[in-house]
Formats: C-alpha cells, sequence, structure tokens
C-alpha cells in the first residue's frame, strides 16, 4: 500500500474507488442514444459490469496495472461501440419511424391491432418505446407473449443488450419450468402459455399496463384462448392496453374479433425475391435439402442460407451430413457455418445463429419453422423450402393427438420466401413443383384449437372458473365434439364431476403445468404413497426425449449402460426413475452422465423441472412419501392417470389400443421393446412409419377396473381379442 501511495497511478488503479471514479470520468464522455432522452434504460449497467469485472480480475491476477490500463479504456471502448452500434440498428428498423406515432395510437385506443412484416422491429422495439414513454411507471409491468420458448428467451437477450440491462433485470422471460424475472423486471416476455397460468393467480392481470399478443397469426391454442381471455379484461380494465401484432395480412379478423379495434401497419421494406420450383416431386426432400445448400454454397454470390425442417431429429441429420460433406470436399470449399436451430436447442447455443458470418464464409441457418416468422436473423439471402413442417393433429373419434408431418400451407410457403429478401433482393428454393403449390397448398394452416385435444384448455378454463366453454368467446370456435371429448376426458380422469364442475382433484391437476394425465398420476401418488418417485418420471418425461445417447463408435457400451437401468424389466417409466436417482447418487455429476451414455442437459432440466414440481405438490398439500421399491404402486399411480394408454398385445405381436382399438407398436427404443408384455401402459403416441406407444410399463389388467372403473369393464378386458372363440372358453354368447 506505502508504494501504491507514492505511484499515484498504481494506487489509482488498485483501489476500487477510484476505479469507480476513472469510470464515471469515461462515462461522462460517453453518450450514446441520446435521442432517447437518457431513458432507454441508463444503458450503462453492462459497460459497468464489465469494468468492475476486468478491475477484479486484474487485481487478483496482480497483474501489471500500467499496461492493463489501456487494456481498460479497449474493453469500455469496444463496449460502449456496441452499444452506439445497437442503437443505430434500433433507428434503422422500419418500426421507428413510426415511433410517435405508434405512440399516439396506443394511447388514444384501448385495443390495437399492429401488422409488420416479419423484422420490422415490433417484438423488441413496441415494448421499448412503451417503456421509455412511461408505461412501466408506478411498478407496472409489459408482457409480451410468444408462441416458442426460444423466441421469448432470444427476443428477451436482445432486448436486455440493446437496453444494456442484465437479463433478468428490467428485461425477463418467462417460459414453462424457466423464470428468468426479479422484481426489477418491467417488460416481460414470455411464450403465451405462461400467460395462460397468470390468469390463475391474477385474473385481472392487474400488475401489467400492456399485454402485447405478439405473433398472433400464428393462432396457437393458448394465443386463442388468450384472446377471449384478454378482450374480456379490456372491458372491466379501462387503464389496460392491449396490442395484438401480427405478421401477416389477415389483419381484418383480429380487428373484427376485438370490435373493430384500429388496425396500424407499419409498412415493411420487402426486396424482390425470385422463385424457384422443382420440375419433379423430390422423394427425399433430406437429401434433397442438403444437395441444394451444397448448390447455392459452390454457385452463388455471399449471402447466407436458411433451410427450413420439420423438427430437432430431421435438424440433426442434416447438419451431420452437411458436416461430413464439408469434410469430404475439405479446403476445396469456403468454410460452411452450420447452425442449427430448434425448440429445444440448448440455450448456449442459441446465439450462435446470431453471430455475424465471418468474413470469407458462409452461414447455413437450418431450422424448423420458428424461423418462419418468430425470429428473424440478419444477412439471409437463400431460403430453401422442402414445404414441410411438424403439425399436431388430433382425431376427436380416437381423442389422440399426434404430431404429424404435413405439408405447409401457402401462406406459410410465402412467408419462408419472404425471409430471404430482407435487407435485399433474395432467392427461394422450393424443394416442390410449381403444381404442387398451385394445387396440393391449403391457402392457411388451420389454428390449432381446431386440431387439439382440448383436455388442457378445458381444465384450465374451468380452474379460472369459465364454466360455460359453448359461449366462451373464441374467434374461431374448437369443434363441439372436440370440446365434449375434453369433457369426457377430464371427467374420467375425476377432474370434473358430472355436472362439469372442477372436482378438488381437479383443482390440484390445474395447479400443474402438464399434461392433465401426468398431472393426474402426480395427484394419484399421493394415494399410492409415492409422490417422490413419481414427481421424478413426471420431471423426466417432461425434460425431454434425449436421455440416453448412443455414439456410433460406442454403440455396445452405450447399449449395456442403457439395459442396466431396465434391468428386471421395470418398464421405461421406472428405469427413468432409475436413472435419476442414480445420477442423483452420485452427486449430480455430469462426469457420471458421460460413462452412463446419458445427457447431462436433459438431467439438469429434469431436476429444475422436479425442483418445481415438488414446489407444487406443497402447494396442493400432496404429502411427500417415498414408496422404495414398491413397483406396484408407482404403475399404479402412473396409470390412474394414463388408463386411455393402455394396449393388449395381439397374436402376430402387436398391440391393440384397449379402447380406440387402433393398432400400435411399441417404439425401438423402449425397454419393453423384447419383453413384450400382454397388457401395457404407456406415455404416448409417435407416429413414424408406425404408431409407436413411447415409455411403456408392464400392467395387470385387473388395475384398469380397479383404477378406472368407470372407464373399463370387465368385457374391456376379458373379451378376446380376434382369437378363435375356444369352447367353454370366452363370453358366455348373450341370451336371446
Ligand atoms: O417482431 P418483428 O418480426 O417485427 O421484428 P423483431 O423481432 O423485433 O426484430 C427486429 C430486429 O432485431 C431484427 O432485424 C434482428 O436484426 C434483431 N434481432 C436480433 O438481432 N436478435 C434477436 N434475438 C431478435 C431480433
Ligand atoms: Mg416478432
Amino acid at each position: 500500500p506505502e508504494a501504491a501511495a507514492r505511484d499515484g497511478k498504481r494506487s489509482n488503479f488498485f483501489s476500487e474507488q477510484e476505479a469507480w471514479e476513472e469510470q464515471q470520468i469515461r462515462k461522462s464522455r460517453l453518450h450514446f442514444g441520446s435521442d432517447d432522452g437518457g431513458r432507454a434504460g441508463g444503458g450503462y449497467e453492462l459497460v459497468l459490469e464489465g469494468v468492475v469485472d476486468f478491475v477484479k480480475s486484474t487485481v487478483q491476477a496482480g497483474a501489471e496495472p500500467d499496461g492493463e490500463m489501456d487494456e481498460l479504456a479497449e474493453a469500455i471502448d469496444a463496449k460502449v461501440t456496441l452499444q452506439r452500434e445497437l442503437q443505430d440498428e434500433r433507428k434503422n428498423l422500419p418500426v421507428y419511424k413510426f415511433k410517435d406515432d405508434l405512440l399516439k395510437a396506443i394511447d388514444k385506443y384501448q385495443v390495437l391491432i399492429i401488422v409488420g412484416e416479419t423484422g420490422s422491429g415490433k417484438t423488441t422495439q413496441i415494448p421499448q418505446y412503451l417503456h421509455e414513454a412511461g408505461y412501466t411507471a408506478k411498478g407496472k409491468k409489459i408482457a409480451c407473449t410468444q408462441p416458442r420458448r426460444v423466441a421469448a428467451m432470444s427476443v428477451a437477450a436482445r432486448v436486455a443488450q440493446e437496453m444494456g440491462v442484465k437479463l433478468g433485470h428490467e428485461v425477463g422471460y418467462s417460459i414453462r419450468f424457466e423464470d428468468c424475472t426479479s422484481d426489477k423486471t418491467v417488460i416481460k416476455y414470455m411464450t403465451d402459455g405462461m400467460l395462460l397460468r397468470e390468469f390463475l393467480g391474477e385474473p385481472d392481470l392487474a400488475s401489467y399496463s400492456v399485454v402485447m399478443v405478439d405473433e398472433a397469426h400464428e393462432r396457437t391454442l393458448s394465443t386463442d384462448i388468450l384472446f377471449g381471455l384478454v378482450k374480456d379484461i379490456a372491458r372491466f380494465r379501462p387503464d389496460v392496453k392491449l396490442l395484438i401484432s401480427s405478421a401477416t395480412l389477415n389483419a381484418e379478423k383480429f380487428s373484427d374479433f376485438f370490435d373493430e379495434a384500429p388496425i396500424f401497419k407499419i409498412p415493411g421494406r420487402r426486396y424482390k425475391v425470385d422463385i424457384h420450383y422443382t420440375t419433379a416431386p423430390e422423394a427425399d426432400y433430406i437429401a434433397a435439402a442438403v444437395v441444394t445448400v451444397l448448390q447455392l454454397h459452390v454457385t452463388q454470390p455471399a449471402g447466407d442460407i436458411l433451410l427450413f425442417l420439420t423438427g430437432q431429429e430431421e435438424i440433426e441429420t442434416v447438419e451431420e451430413m452437411l458436416k461430413q460433406k464439408m469434410r469430404t470436399f475439405g479446403g476445396k470449399m469456403a468454410e460452411l457455418v452450420i447452425c442449427p436451430i430448434y425448440a429445444n436447442l440448448p440455450t448456449e447455443l442459441q446465439a450462435k445463429i446470431f453471430e455475424p458470418t465471418p468474413e470469407g464464409s458462409r452461414k447455413v441457418v437450418v431450422a424448423t419453422n420458428i424461423a418462419e416468422t418468430s425470429l428473424t436473423i440478419d444477412g439471409i439471402k437463400y431460403v430453401i423450402d422442402p414445404g414441410f413442417c411438424k403439425l399436431k393433429s388430433y382425431n376427436p373419434r380416437t381423442g389422440m393427438e399426434s404430431l404429424r408431418v404435413e405439408p405447409i400451407s401457402k401462406a406459410s410457403a410465402d412467408q419462408r420466401a419472404g425471409r430471404s429478401g430482407r435487407t435485399g433482393s433474395g432467392k427461394c428454393f422450393r424443394l416442390f413443383t410449381e403444381y404442387n403449390f398451385r394445387n396440393d397448398l391449403d391457402d392457411d394452416t388451420v389454428p390449432e384449437i381446431q386440431r387439439s385435444n382440448l383436455a388442457n384448455v378445458v381444465l384450465r378454463l374451468k380452474a379460472l372458473g369459465i364454466n360455460d366453454l359453448v359461449s366462451f368467446d373464441f374467434m374461431d370456435p374448437p369443434a363441439s365434439e372436440a370440446l365434449l371429448k375434453a369433457l369426457e376426458e377430464l371427467f374420467a380422469l375425476g377432474a370434473l364431476n358430472s355436472r362439469g364442475e372442477l372436482t378438488k382433484t381437479g383443482r390440484r391437476m390445474a395447479e400443474f403445468p402438464l399434461d392433465p394425465m401426468l398431472s393426474k398420476a402426480i395427484v394419484a401418488s399421493e394415494k399410492y404413497k409415492c409422490s417422490e418417485e413419481v414427481v421424478t418420471i413426471a420431471a423426466m418425461l417432461s425434460a425431454g426425449n434425449a436421455v440416453f445417447y448412443r455414439p456410433k463408435d460406442k454403440l455396445v457400451h452405450a447399449d449395456t449402460a442403457r439395459q442396466a437401468f431396465h434391468a428386471g424389466n421395470v418398464g421405461d417409466h421406472v428405469a427413468l426413475l432409475n436413472v435419476y436417482n442414480a445420477w442423483k447418487e452420485s452427486g449430480y455429476s455430469s462426469q457420471w452422465c458421460r460413462g452412463n451414455f446419458v445427457q447431462p442437459r436433459t438431467m439438469k432440466r429434469a431436476r429444475d423441472v422436479r425442483d418445481q414440481l415438488e414446489a407444487l405438490l406443497e402447494r396442493v398439500e400432496i404429502e411427500h412419501c417415498s414408496g422404495v421399491g414398491d413397483l406396484g404402486a408407482i404403475t399404479k399411480a402412473v396409470t390412474a392417470g394414463y388408463f386411455r394408454n393402455a394396449a393388449r398385445r395381439q397374436k402376430d405381436g402387436s398391440y391393440r389400443a384397449v379402447k380406440s382399438r387402433q393398432t400400435v407398436f411399441v417404439h425401438p427404443s423402449s425397454g419393453m421393446a423384447e419383453v413384450t408384455p400382454s397388457w401395457v401402459v404407456y406415455h404416448e403416441l409417435v407416429l413414424t412409419t408406425k404408431e409407436y406407444m413411447r415409455q411403456v410399463t408392464e400392467l395387470k389388467p385387473e388395475w384398469l377396473l380397479e383404477i378406472a372403473p368407470h372407464y373399463y369393464q370387465r368385457r374391456d378386458i376379458d373379451g378376446h381379442e380376434p382369437k378363435k372363440m375356444a369352447k367353454g372358453k370366452g363370453p358366455a354368447p348373450a341370451p336371446l
């Protein structure tokens, strides 16, 4: 310290107080974004934080401070330059010119429909404008809903960056099982489903001054329900502002629904897009897509590529294929930076798609529908569109929902094409024929509410006290058949009584952010004294399908490791429990995960989910109890939720769903694939080449009568399958 006192400059650096003063001085010469009157969130929090970290680390490292001082200055300058650039970018967005008009319109009207091309700045800018204009005064918040988790997270991150604040402070996001907000949060991005849940705790959304239902054109199930609910609160809360924003033209429909609300159009800029079709239909669009990417890469001038696929598996396959091709071609081609993006992509990897493409290389973003309108990636000049997406479809007769790969609509195809013409003229390569486009594609995608199992929605609406579903204000009402089916299902689960009112079980179920069947299994675990186990299973089922992985060079090891969890043919549910418990035993070690070919990411997520479910157990007063080793109890609790998913083996080795009579198969990844017990209960059906049951556990048929006597009769379990009736066996012929 004495030496420091002698050397003014050194002491200046080593004392934090003085470092702060240094920052203040620097700050004073660094005014940026002054157009905003300094109200845009201050903008310095991150700059300062960087400096403090830097000072601390330098002090700890005992580094030579003289040179470090320059580095410090550089670090600050870099951050400031970034901020300045960001603020310039904000001003270049189409919405910026309309900021004042927009604020005036919002001030004047309670409900406003906002329409603007994707990328015009609706999602990232409007909440900031509202914040600057004082809508977050008096502790009120701005909600902005997104149909997709990834969009909510990445947009929040971007806005936090633009405002120079830490994500989770002034700007945060809330998605299922992940709340990144704090007391400070005033701009809250969230999935539409999360805002729906907030109605449970705060039916008038009193803490919000503005609710922006964004990406309204997507018409997700939750967005459609939100429409009805927010329209209602607008009536009795004159102080709340409602913004419905959409990327597409069909705004009149929104306006009609919201009592002729005015439409604010943000004129977009859209450059010319050349559309190319294939001359003949492509049998294998994955292979065709890979070839097209490489062709473009070799023949086309600079510009990034956006390729649309239907889901994670396809994306990973294509990523692998492209990497391999690039390896084969070695240095003969410019570098290709492959950026996948899909809903379950880990957060750390999401940021990569927004990073600028390195000089001399080309980026190819391989995305699901998420890049159609929810996310805008700058620099895209070429779009490759195979013309498919994964869509939920629902069969009201069987009550089964499944995800299917379906052709997209014309509206979707045009949106996708438009992604290439945002910053200059672009090209779109459709991997289907023009004839296909004109004659086979529907004009618009059917709203999700008309192709979904509604049990979850009905349960939530009932929990909000909305009993009369027939007169609920739907923009496009679901088929009454589907509503009826949902009521039946909830009745069968014991969530509703015969008058259609919520029961105590139903009230408890509604607290869990899970499918009603899974919530029911948890609620039932109280009775079977195994809530610990069932909550773990529920968490594992919710954490994603990728629990195990199989590296190509270690298939045998991976399979052996996996089989160990299935020892004793306990079934897939208990195997998941075994995995979790073994991981817990290891002290939640990632080393353990590697050794057992288990995805550490999935496990971490399962742990998070589990913590939250456990907290909810407390809230609904379900006792924590462990039925150590009692597999029967655990299977019964699972069956209490999933009794509808009971299937029986047939002679040919396939299974038949007991009630729906559908022919189904055990998924090859299941631990039961070789065991094939006569009766099983399954978690879900996935349709690939066949209808496969995923997560399968053996069941005793009598349990169905014990657990769901209102749903199964003896004849359901006795009635022998097509088997020719042996004499003396089988049901007696009915007396005439
Ligand atoms: O909502 P809208 O489609 O009108 O536009 P936006 O999502 O607000 O995007 C405006 C701009 O912000 C885009 O052009 C992107 O350059 C940028 N952005 C970004 O860099 N990172 C994000 N996660 C989201 C947007
Ligand atoms: Mg948007």
